[in-house]
């Protein structure tokens, strides 16, 4: 099929070089020339693990582009993937979806064609979307669409860092519309995904045992509904064991065991019930803080969310406790942070929790150091006017330190040479913020170690 992506962010970019692997042809358009100039060389303007590689396998199948009115008059189904951020309010800030609608409906040709909303937008914007797309159609045709178009949602369960195989061998696909022709379209579109009748790329081998992904095609309100029940239950998994993790800590309990004992109930899950900083990231704040407004337009509250979200926000202030309980005085102290980016294999710092962290201590008077394999170079372009001092090493964090801070769980900083750090710093503290290092080894090159918990 020929489909155009409106929007080359993680999700828009996952799905297009996707596609075009399962063998569609795909116009991926974006505003922004400088991004479609580096993608048309292969460059990937964002990190995620796998897809420049599958960029380069998909690539005859591939157009990157900023003229809507070709990719758009071309496609069969418009995929609407344009970034939604939060607003001051907390209600997701909607004017790239508006403007991706309005070009959709200034440009559509074809008899039929199928807009999918992919972005995460408020329940009842596949309505809001077809009203848009119909009035820029009339304007610029002077005449009512008459069914030429319907509205669809797509939402997207992919994980950053693991985009790729959460989009290929994804736990299911989830489409909604109101129209049966558009359903069925998109079906065909997914077919070899749902079937997994496609030979997988070698570095990214099928899971052992997964024959098919179930479908759930649905109602357009079910669909939107389903993409924020989804994250507001992950995200209330995590502050569950968090808040579980405040009482275990008082009585003595091991967290990671409890997680563990009531995880291995297959009603509950392993995932999702490790236990730290909490969670960050464009999706959970945003969407938990969005499916309260929308209940608020109905009159109904939602305190389990709300709970949620103020257990999450609870644990960066905890970091700032246990730091203060260890070293009395925060003024004048030096903290290294290690990780930046909301989580490991991902370059994005959108509600990170180190930067609310460092800007908390910065508050207090401290002087934060910070690190980050991936997140840095873009932390020193985004972040200039924090305050924090970039570290291009580890090691540079912790010359005359008063602490070390663990924020994200990146791999290699198990690995790092403890006893030298432990030389160099003014007291040789550190701060499990994910309950991630060994602890007996940091112990043993001298370091004093407390968990978040524990
Ligand atoms: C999340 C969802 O997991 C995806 O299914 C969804 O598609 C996506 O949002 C979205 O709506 O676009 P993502 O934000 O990329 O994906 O990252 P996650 O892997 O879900 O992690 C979110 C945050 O939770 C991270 O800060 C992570 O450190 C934290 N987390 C995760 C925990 O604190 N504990 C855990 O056990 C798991």
């Amino acid at each position: 099929m020929r489909i155009a992506i409106i929007g080359t962010g993680y999700v828009g970019l996952t799905t297009g070089v996707c596609f075009a692997f399962l063998g569609h042809q795909v116009d991926c358009l974006d505003t922004d020339e400088s991004k479609i100039d580096s993608l048309k060389k292969g460059k990937i303007p964002i990190y995620e693990p796998g897809l420049e590689e599958l960029l380069l396998v998909a690539r005859s199948n591939l157009r990157f582009t900023t003229r809507a009115e070709e990719a758009i008059a071309a496609a069969e189904v418009v995929f609407v993937a344009v970034g939604t951020p939060p607003l001051p309010n907390g209600s997701p800030d909607l004017s790239f979806v508006r403007a991706a609608a309005q070009s959709v409906g200034t440009h559509l040709v074809r008899d039929y064609t199928v807009v999918v909303n992919k972005s995460t937008v408020p329940i009842g914007s596949g309505n809001w979307v077809d009203a848009i797309v119909r009035e820029a159609y009339i304007a610029r045709k002077g005449k009512k669409p008459e069914g030429c178009f319907a509205v669809a949602s797509n939402p997207e369960f992919l994980r950053e860092g693991t985009a790729l195989a959460d989009t290929l061998y994804a736990d299911r696909v989830v489409i909604g519309s109101d129209d049966s022709r558009a359903l069925e379209m998109l079906y065909t579109l997914y077919r070899p995904l749902l079937e997994q009748s496609f030979t997988p790329p070698a570095f990214l081998p099928r899971p052992e045992g997964l024959a098919a992904v179930p479908l759930i095609a649905t109602d357009l309100a079910s669909a939107e509904l389903i993409k924020y029940a989804a994250n507001a239950f992950l995200a209330l998994k995590i502050s569950y064991i968090n808040e579980i993790a405040q009482l275990a800590e008082k009585v003595g309990a091991d967290i990671s065991q409890v997680a563990k004992g009531i995880g291995l109930d297959s009603r509950i899950g392993t995932r999702f019930l490790q236990a730290g900083a909490g969670w960050g990231g464009s999706c959970f704040g945003k969407d938990t803080s969005a499916l309260i407004s929308t209940a608020q337009e109905y009159r109904l509250t939602m305190p389990i969310v709300a709970a949620a979200r103020e257990v999450n926000y609870r644990q960066r202030e905890r970091v700032v406790e246990k730091l203060l309980a260890e070293l009395k005085i925060l003024k004048g102290r030096v903290i290294g942070l290690l990780g930046l980016a909301f989580k490991p294999n991902t370059d994005d710092l959108r509600e990170a929790p180190a930067l609310d962290i460092a800007g908390k201590l910065i508050e207090r008077g401290a002087t934060v150091r910070a690190h980050d394999p991936v997140a840095l170079e873009r932390a020193k372009r985004e972040c200039a006017g924090l305050g924090v001092v970039w570290c291009d090493k580890p090691e540079d964090l912790a010359q005359d330190a008063d602490a070390l801070v663990l924020v994200t769980e990146w791999p290699q900083y198990r690995e790092l040479d403890w006893e030298r750090l432990a030389r160099e710093m003014r007291t040789p503290f550190v701060l499990d913020g994910r309950l991630f290092l060994d602890r007996a080894r940091l112990a043993k090159a001298g370091l004093r170690c407390a968990g978040i918990f524990g």
